[in-house]
């Protein structure tokens, strides 16, 4: 590595270390200021409406010792042509981002979060409709966000080439558009910000990895795959939800299939 490229990176590796936290005038935070605390979740923009999740404890069977879960997790890119159900999703939606217990004061996770302020929200491309127990289309395929306080689905349309699109948004990685289903993340750093001004950043894409995680032992647990992707086409990912690239965009994705 070159001196002048060394100097770059050693710029850039700033954002690994937490010296901002010393630099950020934690006096000045909008929450310390009083400004009310924004949505734990997107609110329902006019005209959305919320398709509940059907319950998953009885339907679904999550299978495996957790040692084995973790011992046999693995990046997976080849999934069976076989369509996910609506319970298999609901309980890979809970692993993911599900609520574990609400007061009045806040909501608490499946997963954590720096400081409780989950940046993140959870965007679905079914490029195949999302089966009931008996076998009639639960979601039809197209595009979703996930609403974990009532833990269903918004539905956002299905806009043409659905699968090319995925591809597309994966930065041309093929097997993208070949899963039933790519979960998205996008975030709204305000939500962070409000708490921790500068030092938001990192901390976001480190929830954003405990998300992820919890997709490829939930999805090893009931016979699927899944794939973390970070690159991706960041305008085209933004553009598939609608999301404005500024106050919310998309962070990383993992398209999911069934393996056996
Ligand atoms: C942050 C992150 C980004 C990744 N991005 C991609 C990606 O864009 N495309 C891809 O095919 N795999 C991607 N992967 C998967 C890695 O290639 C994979 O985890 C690695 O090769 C190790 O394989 P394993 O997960 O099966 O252990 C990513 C993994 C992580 C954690």
């Amino acid at each position: 590595m070159n001196r002048l490229t060394l100097m770059k990176m050693r710029k850039l590796r700033d954002f690994l270390r937490d010296d901002v936290r010393r630099r950020t005038d934690f006096t000045q935070t909008d929450q310390t200021l009083g400004v009310e605390m924004p949505p734990v979740q997107k609110p329902l923009a006019q005209g959305e409406r919320l398709l509940p999740l059907p319950e998953w404890r009885g339907f679904v069977h999550p299978r495996g010792a957790l040692d084995e879960l973790i011992g046999n997790r693995r990046s997976v890119r080849k999934y069976l042509d076989e369509p996910l159900t609506a319970a298999e999703l609901s309980f890979l939606l809970w692993a993911t981002q599900g609520v574990r217990q609400q007061t009045p004061a806040r909501v608490l996770r499946n997963v954590p979060s720096a400081g409780n302020r989950h940046s993140t929200e959870t965007y679905l491309a079914l490029t195949r409709a999302a089966v009931a127990a008996e076998g009639t289309v639960a979601f039809s395929p197209g595009l979703y966000r996930y609403a974990p306080l009532e833990h269903a689905l918004v539905c956002l349309g299905c806009p043409d080439k659905l699968a090319e699109r995925v591809t597309h948004a994966a930065l041309e990685q093929p097997f993208a558009g070949t899963a039933p289903v790519v979960f998205f993340w996008a975030c709204l750093p305000y939500r962070t910000e409000w708490r921790y001004a500068e030092a938001s950043h990192k901390v976001i894409a480190i929830d954003q990895g405990h998300i992820c995680q919890n997709l490829y032992l939930a999805a090893g647990a009931i016979g699927c795959g899944t794939c973390a992707i970070a690159a991706y086409h960041q305008q085209a990912a933004d553009a598939l939800f609608g999301l404005d690239g500024q106050d919310e965009f998309i962070v990383y994705l993992a398209p999911l299939g069934r393996t056996r």
